[in-house]
């Protein structure tokens, strides 16, 4: 999936007068702005176009209330974006009044570029082709290719069981089981590299793991248990977690998620860590079609080509501004 423009209006910070981010006019870019200005928003936007959930709203119901800039009765997200060679889009619409959600999915047609609807008869399945279509789940998407503010140990925190869980939906091992149905013969093949995989999988969650495996190097090449790093350290372990499996996703053969996100973090970063960083998404670049940065450093926007700057108005809300380095 590679994020082609997103559209806001009335949701959390962003005014009754649409804010669009066009992602054509970059490769990658900073998010930057202060504190509470709608830089996380952005991602909010997104995930919940496509799942109907964002980080403090993880079920549909009427937590989208939450989301609708107060003040405000209806808000709607417009997100397009192109995946396996075809270009959708998605268009969520929330009323407060009514607590009611209507969702679209579109797909653009290649003989006249219209758009076509792919939607269901009701929100739940329009919302299981859009997941279908995409690829992934939400939890599986905010793990990999979605390092979101307050959560960037998601993957790092959780339990051996669930990271080999998270590692098997981003290897899409569940698509061998559809091939078993097909033909036996390319079943056989599929549970061969299926218990390949969970061999891997199974030695790196189960004991007896490695001595070395328990924890991450530390400058003194000395291993140490993830829980006694400090901030900084754990956030850039997390950070190299995340690029590594961001880069699965990426080069995964069916649905290719080409895009990767970090939002803050380098906050707690001395001025070697930030070089460091920066350092390493300029290096994996290739790998994806988007790259966003988010950061309420100042200093941080300047090392890279595009920034997109967040300012808001007490009126008229949030409002987005592309500048070319
Ligand atoms: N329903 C809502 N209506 C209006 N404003 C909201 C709503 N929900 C959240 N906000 C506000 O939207 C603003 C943008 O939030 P966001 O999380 O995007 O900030 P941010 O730019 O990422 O800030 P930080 O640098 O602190 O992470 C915040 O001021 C937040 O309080
Ligand atoms: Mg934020």
């Amino acid at each position: 999936m590679v994020p082609v423009y997103l559209r806001l209006k009335n949701f959390m910070s962003y005014g009754a007068k649409a804010s669009t981010l066009d992602f054509k006019q970059f490769h990658t870019a900073c998010l930057s702005g202060d504190n509470g200005r709608g830089k996380s928003a952005i991602l909010d936007a997104v995930t919940w176009a496509l799942w109907g959930k964002a980080r403090k709203v993880t079920s549909q119901s009427s937590a989208a209330q939450g989301l609708l800039r107060i003040g405000a009765s209806e808000m709607s997200i417009e997100f397009v974006f192109d995946q396996q060679a075809e270009r959708y889009r998605v268009i969520r619409l929330y009323n407060g009044d009514k607590n009611k959600q209507h969702l679209e999915l579109h797909m653009r047609r290649r003989k006249d570029q219209r758009y076509v609807p792919l939607t269901g008869q009701g929100l739940r399945e329009t919302q299981q082709e859009i997941t279908r279509r995409v690829g992934l789940e939400y939890d599986t998407f905010i793990n990999s290719a979605m390092l979101l503010q307050g959560r960037s140990d998601e993957f790092a925190s959780k339990t051996p069981g669930e990271r080999k869980e998270i590692l098997a939906r981003i290897l899409n091992l569940g698509k061998y089981e559809a091939l078993r149905a097909m033909a036996q013969e390319r079943v056989r093949d599929a549970q061969n590299y299926r218990r390949h995989v969970e061999d891997t999988l199974a030695r790196l969650a189960a004991e007896p793991i490695p001595r070395q495996n328990r924890g991450s190097q530390d400058e003194l090449g000395k291993y140490r248990a993830y829980e006694t790093y400090s901030g900084g350290e754990a956030f850039r372990i997390n950070f190299a977690l995340r690029i590594a499996l961001s880069q699965l996703l990426a080069t995964r053969r069916d649905t290719q998620i080409r895009m990767l996100v970090i939002d803050e973090g380098f906050g707690m970063q001395d001025p070697i860590g930030i070089q460091h960083l920066v350092q390493a998404i300029g290096m994996m670049k290739s790998y994806f079609d988007k790259v966003l940065v988010i950061t309420h450093l100042g200093e941080l926007k300047e090392a890279f080509p595009v920034h997109i700057e967040i300012r808001k108005h007490a009126v008229t809300g949030s409002q987005l501004k592309l500048v070319h380095a």
